[in-house]
């Protein structure tokens, strides 16, 4: 098993490089099959979910030629055919070949997919959007087959905001897509899809308007900075930095984490594509309420939640996307943290000295969290399962490391 052993308590100044989008990237490499040529994409992450992906494509007999942060992937070779359960459940992005298969070939059969047991997570406005498209769907339990002797544009509501709905709808090309989720992830697949030579228009905002082309060919394209990871980092800054310089990132992408660290207190410089970040010397209280793009991102709710436990007073987090994305909690309060969560709601009481003990990293982001109180805590915080931690972040050691942190990741 591996394991995260950090001490804490170590000021943290320099610079952190950000990495590509996972959650763009997720989408980028399973819409490259759309191309009818190469396709090449850079800035890619070396996470274990971009891993995971290439097994797949690779798995269906695609040509893929990997050099660092760079992919080429040559779709041309690739044979449709059921992606098997192990692979597909490796992870949630699998999903993305539902969409991207189905658009090709009129043909998908995989399994349900895998990713952070955050909630339930269905997939059923995906799946209803292939429908209006033309697509028949059947299951039987886990094993999805969507079948099209045509696909046929068409308007899509979806009845929630899904960034997964959204993608997967656009790569089966509807025509219209009402209530599409606004994440920077979308415009970047849209880009991906009109370097290619697709027709779509309004990706960033609520209608995606998509026109029907006849073929779509190789293309070169480049990931955006996640801002996941560069809001973690900036958290991480907030709580230990001292002058902390967040890099490679585009500021806007952050604008909802970076106005909630102004008003706590923290001290944030912003540049064009970088922000400097330093700890106060107190935080005030405040309310986070977790929102579609361009709202706070429930993906950095939880490592937000550590800063929380340092502020002094009562402060709110309201998780509105995932109905399980509180596994961190009984984590931080075993830390010594002071957090109360009643339904969908925690209510955190500081500040609190956190103190390093074993945790759990019940997924990716709750693993982030962990991550950042043990940087805070008093003592050595030994972090399991953190398996979860490098599916979705580049070099994350190593990154800490170089700023100062004390972190070793261990065999046990
Ligand atoms: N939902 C449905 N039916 C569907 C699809 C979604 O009810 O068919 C619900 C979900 O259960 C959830 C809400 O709609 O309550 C929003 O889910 P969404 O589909 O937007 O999320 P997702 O596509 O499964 C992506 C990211 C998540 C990120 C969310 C929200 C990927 C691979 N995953 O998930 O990232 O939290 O959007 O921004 O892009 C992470 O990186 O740690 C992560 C979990």
């Amino acid at each position: 098993m591996k394991v995260l052993e950090i001490t804490g308590g170590k000021e943290l100044t320099g610079t952190i490089r950000v990495s590509g989008s996972k959650n763009s990237c997720v989408a980028l490499i399973p819409a490259a099959i759309l191309a009818d040529g190469n396709v090449t994409i850079c800035n890619v992450p070396e996470i274990t979910d971009t891993d995971a992906l290439s097994e797949i494509l690779e798995y269906l007999g695609a040509g893929i030629k990997r050099d660092k942060e760079r992919i080429e992937i040559d779709p041309t070779t690739l044979k449709n055919k059921a992606i098997p359960e192990r692979i597909s459940k490796k992870l949630r992005a699998s999903y993305y070949f539902m969409g991207s298969l189905l658009g090709k070939y009129k043909h998908v059969e995989m399994y349900f997919p895998g990713g952070c047991s955050i909630g339930e997570r269905p997939i059923n406005l995906h799946l209803k959007g292939f429908e209006s498209l033309g697509a028949t769907v059947s299951n039987d339990g886990d094993k999805f087959v969507v079948d099209a002797k045509e696909l046929h544009g068409a308007n899509i509501y979806l009845d929630i905001a899904s960034v997964g709905a959204t993608i997967n709808i656009m790569l089966a090309a509807a025509r219209v897509i009402d209530n599409a989720a606004q994440e920077p992830e979308i415009v970047n697949v849209a880009t991906f899809l009109n370097n290619m030579g697709a027709k779509i228009r309004g990706a960033g905002t609520n209608r995606v308007v998509i026109e029907g082309v006849d073929e779509l060919s190789g293309c070169f394209h480049e990931v955006i900075p996640d801002r996941i990871e560069a809001g973690t980092y900036s958290i991480i800054g907030a709580l230990i930095g001292n002058n902390l310089k967040i890099d490679n990132i585009i500021p806007e992408h952050i604008e909802s984490l970076t106005s909630k660290l102004l008003e706590v207190g923290v001290d944030v410089e912003l540049g064009d594509d970088y922000l400097v970040v330093s700890k106060p010397k107190k935080f005030r209280p405040t309310k986070i309420k977790t929102l579609g793009y361009p709202g706070f991102p429930t993906d950095l709710q939880q490592p937000f939640t550590v800063l929380l436990t340092q502020c002094e007073g009562k402060s709110k987090v309201v998780e509105t996307i995932f109905e399980n994305r509180f596994m961190h909690i009984p984590y931080l309060n075993k830390m010594g943290a002071n957090i109360q969560v009643e339904n969908m709601e925690a209510t955190v009481s500081g500040p609190t000295e956190l103190k390093g003990c074993e945790v759990e990293a019940t997924d990716l982001r709750a693993g982030a969290c962990m991550v950042a109180a043990a940087l805070i805590a008093d003592g050595v915080t030994v972090i399991t399962n953190i398996e979860h931690i490098l599916r979705g972040y580049e070099d994350i050691v190593e990154k800490l490391n170089k700023v100062g942190a004390k972190i070793t990741l261990k065999e046990i």
